[in-house]
């Protein structure tokens, strides 16, 4: 058997350095486990970057795309198929129980980044030559337009110039009405900053931003990529704060299958007219299938969610971390993350430090109490030189 020393070996051989070398080489998962080529069993509280909702190998998954493939793979965006109507109407109805009262429109693609490229072209028919604002700390993707809204200059600077017109602003509710004026087409935000550390937004900011687009005709775009799809407890996250003109949505949204949407509500899923976007595999038949299968599982299991996200974070509290977040996207406070993520992974526990005093925990939306027992328990081992209280 190839050990996972000679697969990291290869990979490094091989790939573009984008991701250094990898902790892991990986061959098997189930529900929550993974498996490394040496046989080594790890907890996997990242969930592939909280996008594997159902955990590894779950049937219905593994037997929608299946039987998927069986029927009919990629078709192109000449033509439908039913499960893409499917999956569309699924998203919509979404919508609906989140209290969304306008209809809304979808745009299918295949990453988050990609989402977030359609809402920023999205602005731009909406309101041409207008400034965008984006928050600090903002993370919407790696390609040029959702680069051009990521706040972080060590990954915007070496690629500039990147489309212009973009301001950042602090999340704050003064410095949002002193940055909006009529030339604003529109602002992206995320419920609660993952890739910085699992920042919450202030509702009240939230809140200040849907009124201050109201009032200067901006669309109000709502990156849900990592909090949406039932992460936090709830379908949307930011739904019972305020109702957005386009949300994202991406990672657990095909359950491990590449897929994303950009949303459009109102007239705002008006915008884009035929010829002016696209893509080869957005709406592809096998990611419509996944996603399908993904939400119809995730619908039953948000009230798991939220019970279980609050058992977590109230025993982290209990072991003297600082925990923030919502549901089962976790950030815990720590004195030094790359040290704890490497004592974790040292105890078959698979977790990310999105920032230097940060763990994220977003482990799949199956994950019960039980299975959490050996992190709390290696959290509390680690607490004397990590918790900051
Ligand atoms: C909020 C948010 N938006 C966009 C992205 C980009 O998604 P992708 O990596 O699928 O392009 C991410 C990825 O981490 C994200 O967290």
């Amino acid at each position: 058997m190839t050990s996972s020393a000679e697969w990291k070996r290869r990979y490094s051989a091989t790939f573009m350095n984008t991701f250094g070398v990898p902790s892991l080489a990986l061959v098997r998962g189930e529900g929550v486990h993974v498996w490394d080529a040496d046989g080594r069993e790890y907890l996997d509280l990242l969930g592939g970057i909280a996008v594997n909702a159902l955990g590894y190998a779950h049937p219905a998954l593994t037997v929608a795309i299946e039987a998927q493939l069986q029927t009919i793979g990629h078709v192109s965006n000449f033509f439908t198929t039913p499960i893409q109507v499917t999956l569309g109407e699924k998203i919509a109805q979404i919508f609906k129980e989140s209290g969304y009262s306008a209809p809304v429109r979808i745009f299918l693609a295949n990453s988050g980044t990609e989402a977030n490229e359609a809402a920023v072209k999205l602005t731009r028919l909406h309101k041409p030559g207008g400034r965008l604002l984006a928050f600090t700390h903002a993370f919407h993707g790696r390609t040029l337009g959702a680069l051009s809204v990521t706040a972080k200059a060590v990954i915007r600077e070496p690629f500039e110039p990147l489309p212009g017109n973009v301001e950042f602003v602090e999340p704050t509710v003064e410095a949002l009405r002193q940055a909006f004026s009529d030339d604003v087409a529109g602002i992206f935000m995320e419920p609660i900053q993952g890739e910085a550390g699992v920042l919450p937004l202030d509702p009240a900011v939230m809140r200040e931003a849907r009124s201050l687009c109201d009032r200067f005709g901006a669309l109000l775009v709502i990156d849900e990529v990592q909090t949406g799809i039932g992460r936090t407890g709830s379908w949307l996250a930011s739904a019972d704060t305020v109702k957005a003109d386009v949300v994202t949505l991406a990672k657990a949204l095909g359950g491990g299958f590449p897929i994303s949407a950009c949303v459009g509500v109102g007239a705002a899923g008006e915008l884009f007219t035929p010829g002016s976007h696209g893509s080869t595999f957005g709406g592809n038949p096998l990611a419509c299938a996944a996603s399908a299968a993904t939400l119809d599982q995730v619908g039953p299991l948000l009230g798991h969610v939220r019970e279980v996200g609050e058992w977590l974070a109230g025993q982290l509290q209990d072991a003297g971390y600082a925990v923030r977040g919502k549901g089962l996207l976790r950030g815990v406070a720590v004195a030094d993350a790359p040290v704890a993520v490497s004592a974790l992974l040292d105890r078959g526990i698979i977790v990310n430090a999105p920032n230097p005093q940060t763990l994220r925990l977003a482990p799949p939306l199956t994950i019960t109490d039980a299975d959490l027992v050996p992190f709390i328990q290696a959290m509390r081992d680690l607490a004397p030189d990590q918790a900051m209280g």
